[in-house]
């Protein structure tokens, strides 16, 4: 049964502020494919954290009249909060304060500088703070920071810098030899131009603020937040410590899953750090679309945030994670919208998946006893719907490999539209009215609980909250065996099984916005 080992990460997110809807996305996509891996019986790491160094974070406390470890400490308790909330099934939370973590940082810059990949020198520049990124003069739109938009500020210091220029070549090659290393192909392209553009040397040091991990040779510095971050990939494994059985089991990272906006690093600077460090690059680093709200990305600036706490206690965390993992096609940007996430509830959860269940139950309780009966010979539609359920598990599984979630869903979707068709076909409310129609009764409803039974299974990993639910009622709460992904060759649901019909899955919603 097992299938290999799986490491994919989120990005550690800053503790200055509570987290929003886009966070919320990023982590419940990683969440559902760690969950989809171990459905299908991977050994699954699953990284999450808090990245809580740097003048950000410094800024943000000193401004709340807070020390800087108070103020990450209570952010980070509302991370985890949030995570518990959306039932995010991480194997690990990391915190870049941690011990654990500044010993690994420290020792990797250590061996940089001892193997001369990090050196001294003098540093000036364009420093923007939000983004945490130095930047060149040729580099600034307009002489702001030309990720953002917003101000930078002009820094000249001692620092140490990181040769990343080096590694240019290599990374190239790289790239250009494992055309599935940077997703989706967009983002590729833009790293691809960005390295060809000339890559410079990095400035790795600070000393004009003192929250974050010393440099280890020379403590007047600390060590740039990006290289810190970066770190925590490896830190959590135990890496270069007596203790790195994760490590040795788990690097490369399978998926390091990110937002648009911080592919970059992800894809020149951490390559580059792990060639230096003579460690196997991680497999792939998919870069997801952004959710928009009315005038742009959010921000507390525009007061457009959108809190993810809120909407879970109004809609409930299956509409929330179904909606966000239906709404963003892969890689490309989506609009939120409240009442497209009513909408979704509205049509795919209440009328569409949740209405088979029940029209099902209500027919099998109503002519049936409540007793699923013993499938007699195919007929009209059967064999259509039976070969679309059993395409459908490979296909989702493929969608969710490739970090296509929007689509496996929509893949699932499909399934169960065609099991709503399928019972306006063959209408089995007439035939359990007829005493002579008791087989076929039977096989209708068989081929539909167990078309359900698949779905249910693959919709798990998108809203873990739905199979507990269904299970029940569909008579097999204690048959672990047919809950899992190999189980779903068709047929195995057993007959004589006992239905327990309960309310509906999901209550529509009228009106109320
Ligand atoms: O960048 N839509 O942390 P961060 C979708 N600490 N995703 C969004 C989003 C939106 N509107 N807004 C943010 C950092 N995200 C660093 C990372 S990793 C070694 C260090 C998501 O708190 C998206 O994944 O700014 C983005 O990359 C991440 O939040 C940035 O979170
Ligand atoms: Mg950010």
């Amino acid at each position: 049964m097992a299938r290999g080992k799986f490491y994919i990460t989120t990005p550690i997110y800053y503790p200055s502020d509570r987290l929003h809807i886009g966070h919320a996305y990023t982590t419940v996509a990683a969440d559902t494919v760690a969950r989809f891996k171990r459905l299908q019986g991977y050994d699954v790491f699953f990284l999450t954290g808090a990245d809580e160094h740097g003048q950000k974070i410094e800024r943000a406390a000193r401004s709340k009249g807070k020390e800087p470890q108070a103020y990450v400490d209570e952010i980070v308790a509302s991370f985890k909060e949030l995570w518990r909330l959306l039932q995010i099934s991480y194997d690990d939370f990391i915190r870049t304060t941690e011990p654990r973590h500044k010993v690994v940082a420290q020792k990797v810059f250590q061996r940089l500088y001892d193997q001369g990949d990090i050196y001294r020198s003098t540093y000036q520049g364009w420093y923007c703070t939000p983004c945490e990124t130095f930047w060149t003069a040729r580099q600034l739109v307009d002489g702001k920071c030309p990720d953002c938009g917003r101000p930078v500020e002009l820094i000249e210091e001692e620092g140490y810098f990181f040769r990343l220029s080096a590694y240019a070549e290599r990374l190239l090659a790289h790239i250009e030899a494992h055309p599935e290393f940077i997703q989706p192909v967009a983002r590729r392209n833009e790293v691809l131009n960005f390295i060809r553009g000339g890559l410079e040397d990095l400035c790795v040091s600070r000393t004009t603020f003192s929250w974050g991990i010393p440099v280890p040779f020379d403590s007047r510095h600390v060590i740039y937040v990006w290289i810190d971050a970066l770190t925590n990939y490896l830190s959590a494994l135990g890496y270069g410590t007596d203790r790195d059985e994760r490590f040795r089991r788990y690097w490369p990272a399978d998926v390091h899953l990110v937002g648009k906006d911080i592919v970059r690093f992800h894809a020149i600077i951490w390559p580059a750090l792990l060639m230096a460090m003579g460690l196997p690059l991680p497999h792939r680093v998919v870069g997801h679309g952004w959710l928009l709200v009315e005038g742009g990305k959010m921000s507390k600036s525009k007061g457009n945030v959108i809190d993810p706490y809120d909407l879970i206690a109004k809609y409930g965390v299956e509409a929330v994670r179904y909606y966000l993992l239906r709404e963003l096609p892969f890689g490309a940007d989506g609009q939120y919208e409240e009442s497209n996430l009513v909408r979704r509830l509205n049509s795919d959860l209440a009328n569409d998946l949740g209405n088979l269940l029940y029209r099902t139950l209500t027919v099998l309780e109503k002519y049936g006893e409540g007793v699923v009966g013993e499938p007699g010979a195919l007929e009209g539609p059967d064999e259509e719907l039976i070969a679309l359920a059993q395409v459908t598990p490979a296909r989702v599984a493929e969608l969710v490999e490739q970090l296509q979630l929007a689509e496996a869903l929509a893949a699932i979707g499909q399934l169960v539209s065609r099991a709503n068709k399928y019972l306006d076909e063959t209408a089995p409310w007439s035939l359990g009215k007829n005493p002579e129609r008791k087989e076929r009764f039977a096989t209708v409803i068989y081929n539909v609980l167990e078309v359900y039974r698949f779905v249910t299974v693959l919709l798990g990993p998108f809203m873990p909250g739905f199979p507990p639910r269904v299970w029940p009622q569909l008579g097999l709460d204690s048959h672990p065996e047919l809950h899992t992904f190999d189980s779903l060759r068709w047929g195995a649901f057993p007959p004589a099984v006992r239905v327990v019909k309960g309310e509906p899955l999901f209550p529509r919603l009228e009106g109320e916005i």
